[in-house]
């Protein structure tokens, strides 16, 4: 199999070159610096430079590859994001999956798998979901969405099998978010914002790569969700996280005055609860999480972070 990968220089991307790359598979990464060729390199890799909004430098790169890969983002790391913050990643979702969409049919590509979120879908009353849920996208997912519906119509049209993975919160050692969660455990500069009885549906990176690899080594056509098997309430996540980091308990902010420090995104992530399942991608794909609940995974992150000298 020949695959070629957007983000591969990314938290998911570079998982999935070296996963692709150790069963024997043949793996192109776009990349856009240097650094990003030597990323891809290392991981055994072929890198092409190349923009993401342009089909026609995409297809160069693509050549010979049945399998295509959408996992670039650019979700902003800051505390307080601002609608701004959000405009390249809603364009990578959106244009950047017509580019790729439109070099998959030129290439005759078999599978076009694109990771989604499952965010797309969440009723607001934090009841549980499945893939067969009406999607209800917020102003946050909605592009997300787009992307979605950009690739079920660019699979119809060509002939190529769209797997549409929505994945659940990612969290892993080399994470943006999962460090920034630890250092400011570790600061006191992360409270539980409200109650802390929401829930995330969560998923270790490493799962979430090892399911992109088994979904494409079995084109077809569908919408699954990537999550571990137990949702886990914000509390619970928090407090085990910092008793493993040996900080202190997490404090408790009352929402309203969240609002006003850190904004709404932060809030309702905080306060919004997202109930779905694996169960469909367990059947369609045989695939089990490695880290079947945030402790295993945490656990590991720990681990792999002492080694490190992180910790
Ligand atoms: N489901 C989830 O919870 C979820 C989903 C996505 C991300 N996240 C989290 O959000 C944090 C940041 O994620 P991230 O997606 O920004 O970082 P990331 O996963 O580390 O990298 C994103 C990838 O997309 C590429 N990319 C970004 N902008 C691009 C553009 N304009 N054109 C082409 N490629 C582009 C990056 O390439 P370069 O190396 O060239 O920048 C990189 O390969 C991480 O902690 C991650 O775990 C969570």
């Amino acid at each position: 199999m020949r695959v070629f990968i957007t983000g591969a220089t990314g938290v998911l991307g570079r998982r999935l070159v070296k996963l692709f790359c150790a069963r024997g598979d043949s793996v192109v990464g776009l990349v856009r610096s240097p650094v990003g060729e030597q990323t891809v390199i290392a991981s055994g890799g072929e890198p092409h430079r190349a923009e993401l909004f342009d089909a026609g430098a995409l297809a160069r790169g693509a050549e010979g590859c049945d399998v295509i890969i959408h996992a670039a983002t650019s979700i902003p790391v800051k505390t307080r994001p601002r609608a701004r913050d959000w405009e390249m990643n809603d364009r990578i979702r959106r244009e950047g999956t017509e580019a790729l969409a439109t070099c998959a049919a030129k290439m005759g590509a078999k599978l076009y798998l694109q990771q989604s979120v499952i965010w797309v879908a969440r009723p607001a009353d934090g009841s549980f979901f499945d893939e067969d849920a009406p999607a209800q996208p917020d102003q946050l997912s909605r592009s997300a969405f787009d992307g979605e519906n950009i690739t079920h119509e660019a699979g119809e049209k060509y002939g190529f099998n769209v797997s549409v993975l929505r994945c659940g919160w990612f969290y892993s050692a080399d994470a943006a978010h999962t460090r920034f969660f630890a250092e400011s455990l570790r600061a006191r500069r992360l409270p539980v914002i409200g109650h802390g009885d929401a829930v995330w549906a969560i998923l270790h990176l490493d799962d979430a790569a090892s399911a992109f690899v088994t979904a494409a080594a079995a084109p077809c056509s569908g919408i699954w969700h990537l999550v571990d098997d137990q949702a886990v309430s914000v509390r619970e996540f928090l407090d085990y996280f910092a008793e493993r980091l040996a900080a202190p308990r997490p404090w408790q902010v009352p929402a309203w005055l969240a609002r006003l420090v850190a904004g709404s995104y932060a809030v309702d992530f905080f306060t919004t609860s997202s109930r779905t399942s694996n169960a469909r991608v367990r059947r369609d794909f045989g695939w089990t999480p490695r880290f079947p609940t945030f402790r295993e995974g945490i656990d590991q992150i720990v681990a792999n972070w002492t080694v490190e000298g992180v910790v």
